[in-house]
C-alpha cells in the first residue's frame, strides 16, 4: 500500500503543476502545529523566488485547485504561504479499510529487492557467565533481526560466540590440577575420547573466573594457560576435545538463556570456526603484498588521507606467530563471504570496539576479503548504567549477571501484578515473566541505541508512562475490550471502520495511517527506538481515543461494529509491533 504522506503528496503535485508550477515545490510533511493541521506544505514559499510573486499568491492558488480534491477536508493557505490540509474522514476511512485488508502487515509492502543480511549479535565469551553488557547486544540485534524479516529480507543472525583465545588455555589448566586423573592429556593417547562432558556448567562457570584470578597472581600458572592456549590452536588433540565438551555445555546453557530473552540465532558459529581459514588468508595478504612485517609483527596498512585521527595498522599476526581478535573477524568475514555472499554484515557491539571494527573493514576492503559493494556496518550500542550514572553493578558492587538482573525484575513485577487484586500465583508468575521482559526490552530499545541509559528498574516496570507495562496494559485493555462484545453475542466481522465520529478516534486513525511509513524507516534506519517511539503515540491515541468514547454502550450497532474493527486494527498494530521488538502481550494483567 502506498504510504498515507506519499498519496498526499501526489495530489499536492498534481496542484502544483495543474496550475503551472513546478513539482519540486509540492514537499509534503506531517504538520507541526497539529492544533491547526494534520498535514502541510511550505513549496509556495520557495516557489515564490522562481515565479516573482508573493508567496500566497502561489499558495492561494493551489489551494483552489486543491480544493476539488476528495482527499481533504480543508485547505487552508495561510499567509505569508502556508498550506494547511486536514484530511477528510471519508478517505482517512477507506485507507484504514485497505490495512485492515491486509491482515498480516496491515498494508506495509515488502522489500523490491530483498537483500541477504548477517548480524553479528549477542557475541557471549564461551564458560563466562553472561552479564548485562551483553543484555544490549542480544536485544537490539534481535530487534533488528526481526524488523529486516518483516521487511521481506533474508536476514541470518550469527552469535559469534568468543570460544578462542586465552579463557580456554586457562579452563583447560584449571581442570589439568582439578582432575588430572582424565584422558585428555596424554599426548600419547590415540582412542576416542568420552562423550560425557568431564563437568558441568556450573563447575565451568566456577573454574573460569577462579583461574583467571590465579593467572593474575601466579605467573608460572599464566604461563602454562598461554602454553595450553597454543597448543589447543595448533591443534592437540585432547585439547580440542576438551575444547567441543566446554562449547557444548556452554551452548546448551546459553540457548537457555537467550530463549528466556525472547531471542534466537540462525548460526551457532564462533571465533574457533574462523581458524582454517587464517594460514590461507594470510598466505594471500602476504602474496599480495598487503601484509608486511613490522616490529616483528604482520600488519596491513589502513590508514587513509582524509583521517582526522590515527587509525593504527591491523594487525595480523603478533610477533610470536599468534592470531587476535582482527584476524579472526577477518577471516570470519572471509567464511561468511563463502557460505552467504552477503549484502549486508552488520555488527551489533558496544561503541567502544568502534576502531577495532573501522580497521577490519577497511582491511577487509583492502584486501578484497569482501567486494567492494558488501556494506559493512557497525552498529555501536552505549553503556548500561546504573542510577548513579555508572556502569550497572550489583548491590555489593560486583558486576550484575544476566540472571540476577531478571530475577530481580521477575520478582518486582511479580509484587506488582499480585499487589492489587488476588490471581492465581502460578498465573501471575507466567504473566509476570511475560510484562518484565518488556519492560527490560522497552526500556532499552527506546533509547538510540548508540546512546548510553540509565536502567532504572522502577521507571522500567511502571505501568503508566513510556513504558513496556504501559504499552502491554493497552493491547490487554483492547484485548477485553473486544472479549466482552464477543461474549455479548456480538460479532464485527462483517463490518467496516467508519469515518470518525469525534476527534479523538480521528487522531488514532492518523497514528494507524503511518504504520507503513514507521516501519521503512525504522528498517532503513537500524532504529528500534522509532518503533518504541511510534507504539507510545499510537498508545496514547487510543487511550484518549477510549476515555472519551462509550464504546460498549453505543446504542449503534453499526457504530460500535465500526468501533470494534478499528481496536482490532489498533491491536494489530500493537502486536506486529511488539514481536518486532522481541517481547509479547499476556491476555491479562
Ligand atoms: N565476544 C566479544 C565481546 O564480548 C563480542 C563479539 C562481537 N562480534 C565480533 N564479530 N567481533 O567483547
Amino acid at each position: 500500500m502506498e504510504k498515507m504522506l506519499d498519496l498526499i503528496t501526489g495530489e499536492v503535485t498534481k496542484a502544483f503543476i495543474a496550475c503551472g508550477y513546478d513539482e519540486k515545490y509540492a514537499r509534503v510533511t506531517l504538520s507541526n502545529r497539529p492544533d491547526l493541521c494534520e498535514y502541510q506544505c511550505n513549496g509556495a514559499l520557495a516557489a515564490a523566488k522562481e515565479y516573482h510573486c508573493a508567496p500566497f499568491m502561489i499558495s492561494d492558488k493551489v489551494a483552489e485547485e486543491l480544493k476539488q480534491s476528495e482527499m481533504f477536508e480543508s485547505v487552508d493557505s495561510v499567509k505569508p504561504g502556508f498550506l494547511n490540509l486536514i484530511l477528510s474522514k471519508e478517505y482517512l476511512a477507506s485507507y484504514m479499510q485497505s490495512m485492515q485488508k491486509d491482515e498480516e502487515r496491515l498494508g506495509c509492502e515488502k522489500a523490491k529487492n530483498p537483500k541477504t543480511i548477517i548480524i553479528d549479535y549477542g557475541g557471549p565469551n564461551v564458560a563466562k557467565p553472561l552479564h548485562v553488557g551483553h543484555l544490549r547486544s542480544a536485544i537490539i540485534g534481535e530487534s533488528i533481526k526481526r524488523i529486516g524479516k518483516f521487511m521481506g529480507h533474508e536476514v541470518i543472525g550469527d552469535v559469534h560466540l568468543g570460544d578462542w583465545g586465552l579463557q580456554m588455555g586457562l579452563i583447560i589448566t584449571e581442570l589439568r590440577e582439578r582432575k588430572p586423573e582424565l584422558v585428555y592429556y596424554d599426548e600419547n593417547y590415540t582412542g576416542e575420547y568420552p562423550k560425557e562432558a568431564p563437568f558441568t556448567i556450573s563447575e565451568l562457570e566456577e573454574i573460569y573466573p577462579t583461574a583467571s584470578a590465579k593467572s593474575k597472581e601466579d605467573e608460572a600458572y599464566k604461563e602454562a594457560a598461554m602454553k595450553a592456549t597454543s597448543e589447543l590452536q595448533a591443534g592437540r588433540r585432547g585439547y580440542q576435545a576438551l575444547l567441543s565438551h566446554i562449547l557444548n555445555v556452554s551452548v546448551t546453557d546459553l540457548k537457555k538463556n537467550y530463549e528466556n530473552l525472547n531471542v534466537s540465532f540462525e548460526l551457532w558459529k564462533g571465533e574457533s570456526d574462523a581458524q582454517p581459514y587464517i594460514p590461507d588468508m594470510v598466505e594471500q595478504m602476504k602474496k599480495d603484498g598487503f601484509a608486511y612485517m613490522s616490529d616483528g609483527a604482520l600488519v596491513v596498512d589502513v590508514a587513509k588521507e582524509e583521517d582526522t585521527k590515527e587509525i593504527p595498522p591491523c594487525i595480523i599476526l603478533k610477533s610470536d606467530g599468534a592470531s587476535l581478535y582482527t584476524t579472526t573477524d577477518l577471516a570470519t568475514l572471509i567464511m561468511r563471504e563463502q557460505d552467504y555472499h552477503p549484502d549486508e554484515v552488520i555488527y551489533v557491539v558496544d561503541k567502544r570496539q568502534e576502531l577495532h571494527f573501522v580497521q577490519v573493514f577497511r582491511c577487509a576492503k583492502k584486501t578484497g576479503i569482501v567486494p567492494e559493494d558488501t556494506k559493512l556496518e557497525f552498529l555501536g550500542f552505549g553503556t548500561m548504567n546504573g542510577k548513579d550514572g555508572k556502569p550497572f553493578k550489583t548491590r555489593e558492587g560486583g558486576v550484575m549477571r544476566l540472571e540476577m538482573l531478571m530475577k530481580n525484575i521477575n520478582e518486582k513485577m511479580y509484587e506488582k501484578i499480585t499487589e492489587n487484586h488476588t490471581v492465581d500465583p502460578n498465573e501471575a508468575e507466567k504473566t509476570a515473566k511475560i510484562v518484565a521482559l518488556s519492560a527490560i526490552k522497552y526500556g532499552d530499545l527506546s533509547n538510540q541505541a548508540s546512546k548510553d541509559y540509565i536502567f532504572d528498574i522502577d521507571r522500567f516496570t511502571s505501568f503508566e508512562g513510556n513504558t513496556g507495562p504501559y504499552i502491554l496494559y493497552t493491547i490487554v485493555r483492547i484485548k477485553s475490550i473486544l472479549a466482552k462484545y464477543a461474549e455479548a453475542g456480538k460479532s464485527a466481522k462483517d463490518a467496516v471502520i467508519q469515518p470518525a465520529h469525534s476527534d479523538s478516534e480521528k487522531a488514532l486513525m492518523l497514528e494507524l495511517s503511518k504504520f507503513n511509513a514507521v516501519m521503512e524507516n525504522a528498517y532503513e534506519e537500524k532504529a528500534p527506538h522509532k518503533l518504541c517511539a511510534y507504539i507510545y503515540d499510537l498508545s496514547n491515541a487510543f487511550n484518549h481515543f477510549y476515555h472519551e468514547t462509550k464504546i460498549m454502550a453505543e446504542e449503534d450497532a453499526a457504530v460500535q461494529a465500526g468501533y470494534i474493527r478499528l481496536l482490532e486494527l489498533t491491536k494489530s498494530a500493537l502486536e506486529i509491533c511488539i514481536d518486532l521488538l522481541g517481547f509479547e502481550a499476556p491476555e491479562k494483567m
